[in-house]
């Protein structure tokens, strides 16, 4: 029988990566983290790929792996926060993947964020670019059934979450 991928969603700074990370030492998964998977093949940082190619490049490349990765199965799948912008990502993920979104209010989003160099797309007014962000794809991440709230939960409880609708639904 085949196993199902489960699929981290979620705006930059709602603990996809940490999240993934135990989820998938709790379930037996492999964890793939989208981003990193990009800079290895490319062998440059998300940051240089937006600099010296734009984001439409970044946009084909995570598009062509969610293609990829949805052909596999038992991954705990850690995805980049834009990976709602083209609903074929979804589509594709959706065929053998449970999707959960997590969220985070937009303090809190800037409390973990506030610090961070790596993200291009909140390289000046870091707060204003997180609401203007959220503001513009919440719709996008409203749109997915499951969602797991990380200001309220830490990350073992996030992961427990995950793991228990995972259970419940793949024994229906
Ligand atoms: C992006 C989120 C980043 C990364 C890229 C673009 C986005 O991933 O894919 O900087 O458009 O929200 P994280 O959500 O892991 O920060």
């Amino acid at each position: 029988m085949s196993k199902r991928n489960i699929i981290l969603i979620g705006f930059m700074g709602t603990g996809k990566t940490v999240t993934g990370r135990i989820l998938a030492e709790r379930a037996g998964m492999e964890l793939v983290d989208m981003d990193s998977i990009i800079e290895e093949r490319a062998g440059r940082p998300i940051s240089d790929i937006f600099a010296t190619d734009g984001e439409a490049t970044f946009r084909t490349m995570e598009r062509d792996l969610a293609r990829e990765l949805s052909q596999r199965e038992g991954l705990v799948i850690s995805t980049g926060g834009g990976i709602v912008l083209n609903p074929e990502n979804l589509n594709n993920f959706k065929k053998n993947g449970l999707l959960v979104c997590l969220t985070a209010s937009p303090a809190v989003i800037f409390q973990r964020l506030e610090n961070d160099t790596t993200r291009p797309l909140l390289s000046g007014d870091k707060k204003d670019q997180i609401e203007a962000l959220l503001q513009s794809r919440k719709p996008l991440y409203d749109a997915i059934t499951h969602q797991i709230d990380s200001d309220q939960l830490d990350p073992r409880e996030r992961a427990d979450a995950i793991l228990k609708l995972y259970t419940l639904e793949t024994s229906n």
